[in-house]
């Protein structure tokens, strides 16, 4: 490849393949955080976010990415756990990650102390980073960026795991956020009870189990209908499983 088409190359690419869960998938988690919020933890989620919904405020750390004076948040959208690694064993980013962003912003959401903007600032990326803790491939082996430098086809085109699992099967549902929340929104209250009983570090824990299976037996692989077939169920079941993580974690702050 010539210099030019390099850098052409790198500078078309890069963007698209760091952004988190796709717009969707993020307003699709913040939906249905929202629809299982207790009535004091949507009040204080209304003071906080006024007339933005969870689902809108849901994308805000992905909309500063292209802002520099933000760039000190860049590594917190993911985490790296090393397969048969825990996250206690594993080797910290010093400029952070998604476990620790999300233990910090509760902590600080909880402690009563922070001015309004301090609180809208903290809301936003708890319940982005809930979300990106929730695809699979946030959860880093460390060897390949989470997927993105695992090449793939994805329908006969150029892609990577990282973008077909943030949002090219997403996007191939060609459903809205609302319609995507509306069908996946089936929790029953065992299951809410379950998933809503762990930390940030058992979820974390969990994406590096479910991680494995998503893998393509080798790079290059032609992915379409059978992929996205197989794969559709944990798409919506991580979605789900963000969502109504998400909203415990509101509920017991705001509770
Ligand atoms: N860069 C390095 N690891 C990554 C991951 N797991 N997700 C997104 N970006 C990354
Ligand atoms: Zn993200
Ligand atoms: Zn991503």
């Amino acid at each position: 490849m010539s210099p030019i088409r390099l850098i052409l190359f790198c500078v078309l690419l890069q963007p698209a393949a760091l952004f988190a869960w796709g717009r969707t998938g993020h307003r699709t988690v913040g939906a249905i955080a929202e629809d299982h919020l207790s009535r004091k933890a949507r009040k204080a989620v209304h003071r906080i976010l006024g007339n933005e919904s969870m689902a809108i405020a849901a994308t805000w750390m992905d909309d500063i990415k292209s802002d520099h004076a933000y760039d000190g948040m860049r590594d917190w959208h993911w985490v790296t756990i090393p397969d048969g690694s825990t996250y206690a064993q594993a080797e910290k980013n010093p400029k952070g990650d998604a476990v620790e962003a999300i233990g910090r912003m509760a902590a600080a959401l909880k402690s009563d102390t922070l001015t309004h903007d301090r609180q809208v600032f903290c809301l936003k990326v708890l319940i982005h980073l809930v979300g990106d803790l929730h695809q699979p491939l946030h959860v880093g082996r460390g060897d390949d960026k989470g997927g993105n430098d695992f090449q793939v086809r994805w329908f006969k085109k150029g892609s990577n795991l990282h973008k077909v699992w943030d949002s090219e099967m997403i996007d191939g549902s060609q459903l809205s956020y609302t319609e995507l929340a509306a069908c996946t929104d089936h929790a029953t209250a065992q299951q809410i009870k379950q998933w809503t009983r762990g930390t940030a570090v058992d979820w974390a824990q969990e994406a590096t189990t479910l991680r494995t299976a998503i893998y393509p037996p080798a790079p290059g692989a032609d992915l379409g209908y059978e992929y996205q077939y197989l794969h559709w169920t944990l798409v919506q079941q991580q979605l789900l499983k963000g969502g109504i993580r998400l909203a415990g974690m509101l509920n017991a702050i705001f509770g």
